[in-house]
């Protein structure tokens, strides 16, 4: 039930008669036929192309490549990208890894790679993350430089064989954060060391006193306080 009526419900009356001002009434009537829309689905794990997908327990995890290897734009602009099959290629092209010759099971998983490429195709990959269109601004790199790690929002990434969503991306989630960023800021350049954050964030949660301090160091340091009207994220 916790998922059909969310606590920020309480607020709904406030919300609709804000929205009606605001001429939102088709978006708030719109509520009802979305009212249990896949944005709130937290596990929802769309199945990937390729025999085994791509897996980020393999690449973030095991071999301990940086998020950024292949989502290169996510500091730099509101949408993170999905890397191009040129980038797998890098190291998927016959005969560059090991394996590729010693396991016929990695050749098979990667073959859709190596057709892609040649074929001069890109693979539809199925999004995971989406919020709605009437919110119009999220914007990756402002959250980033703020010191939010993706740990917060998509999760132990890399431990995922298969990236699923970790975080109900409702309104009230952000807002939850955004009155009460302290409880997960931490230093820029941590944001991708997801092992290292969650122990940090846990460590805060609990009270620790030096993890505690950090946090408030951080809040302090902010030019800007995270917004809360409504302007800010919808039209
Ligand atoms: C070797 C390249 C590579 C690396 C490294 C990598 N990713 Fe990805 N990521 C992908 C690809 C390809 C997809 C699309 C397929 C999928 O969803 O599994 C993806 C999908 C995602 C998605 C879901 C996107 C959606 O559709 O909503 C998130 C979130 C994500 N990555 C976060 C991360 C984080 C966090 C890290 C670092 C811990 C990371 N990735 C490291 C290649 C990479
Ligand atoms: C920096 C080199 C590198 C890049 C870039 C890279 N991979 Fe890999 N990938 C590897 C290595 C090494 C392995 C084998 C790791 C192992 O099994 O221990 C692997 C394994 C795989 C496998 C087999 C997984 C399994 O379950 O056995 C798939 C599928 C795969 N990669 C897809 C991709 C895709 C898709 C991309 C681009 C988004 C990509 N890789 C980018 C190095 C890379
Ligand atoms: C403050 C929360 C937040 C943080 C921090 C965050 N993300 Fe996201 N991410 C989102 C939301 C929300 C979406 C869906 C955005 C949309 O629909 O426009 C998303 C979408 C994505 C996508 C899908 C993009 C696409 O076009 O398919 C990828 C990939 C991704 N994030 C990677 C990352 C990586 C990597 C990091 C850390 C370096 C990160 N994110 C940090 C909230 C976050
Ligand atoms: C885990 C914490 C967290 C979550 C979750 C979060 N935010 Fe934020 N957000 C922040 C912080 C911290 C800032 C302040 C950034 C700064 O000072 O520039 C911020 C700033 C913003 C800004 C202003 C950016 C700017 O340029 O000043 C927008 C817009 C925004 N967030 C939208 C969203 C939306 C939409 C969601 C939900 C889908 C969301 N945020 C979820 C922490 C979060
Ligand atoms: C930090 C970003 C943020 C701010 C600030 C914000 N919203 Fe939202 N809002 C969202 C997100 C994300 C969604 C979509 C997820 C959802 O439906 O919960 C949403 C959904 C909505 C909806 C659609 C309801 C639904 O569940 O379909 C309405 C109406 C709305 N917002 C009105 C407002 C009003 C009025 C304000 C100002 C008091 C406001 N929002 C401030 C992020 C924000």
């Amino acid at each position: 039930m916790s998922a059909i009526f969310p606590k920020w419900m309480n607020l709904f009356p406030t919300v609709s008669a804000i929205g009606g001002l605001l001429g939102l009434t088709g978006v708030v009537g719109g509520f009802w036929y979305y009212a249990t829309p896949k944005f709130w689905n937290v596990g929802y794990m769309p199945v990937q192309p390729g025999p085994a997908g791509f897996n980020h327990q393999i690449h973030a995890g095991k071999l301990g490549m940086d998020c950024r290897y292949c989502h290169t734009k996510v500091e730099k602009s509101y949408e993170a990208n999905i890397p191009n099959v040129a980038t797998c290629n890098g190291c998927h092209a016959e005969d560059r890894i090991t394996l590729y010759t010693t396991s016929e099971v990695h050749k098979e998983r990667t073959n859709f790679i190596r057709e892609a490429y040649a074929a001069d195709a890109s693979i539809p990959w199925r999004r995971v993350h989406k919020v709605p269109d009437y919110v119009h601004n999220f914007p990756h790199q402002a959250h980033l430089a703020a010191g939010v790690s993706c740990f917060s929002c998509h999760g132990r990434i890399d431990t995922m064989p298969v990236v699923y969503q970790s975080q109900p991306l409702s309104m009230s989630w952000c807002l939850d954060c955004h009155r009460n960023p302290e409880q997960n800021l931490v230093p820029k350049d941590q944001v991708t060391n997801l092992n290292w954050v969650e122990a940090q964030l846990a460590e805060r949660a609990n009270g620790a006193a030096s993890a505690v301090a950090a946090g408030k160091t951080l809040v302090d340091a902010l030019k800007n306080s995270p917004p809360q009207n409504c302007g800010a994220c919808h039209y």
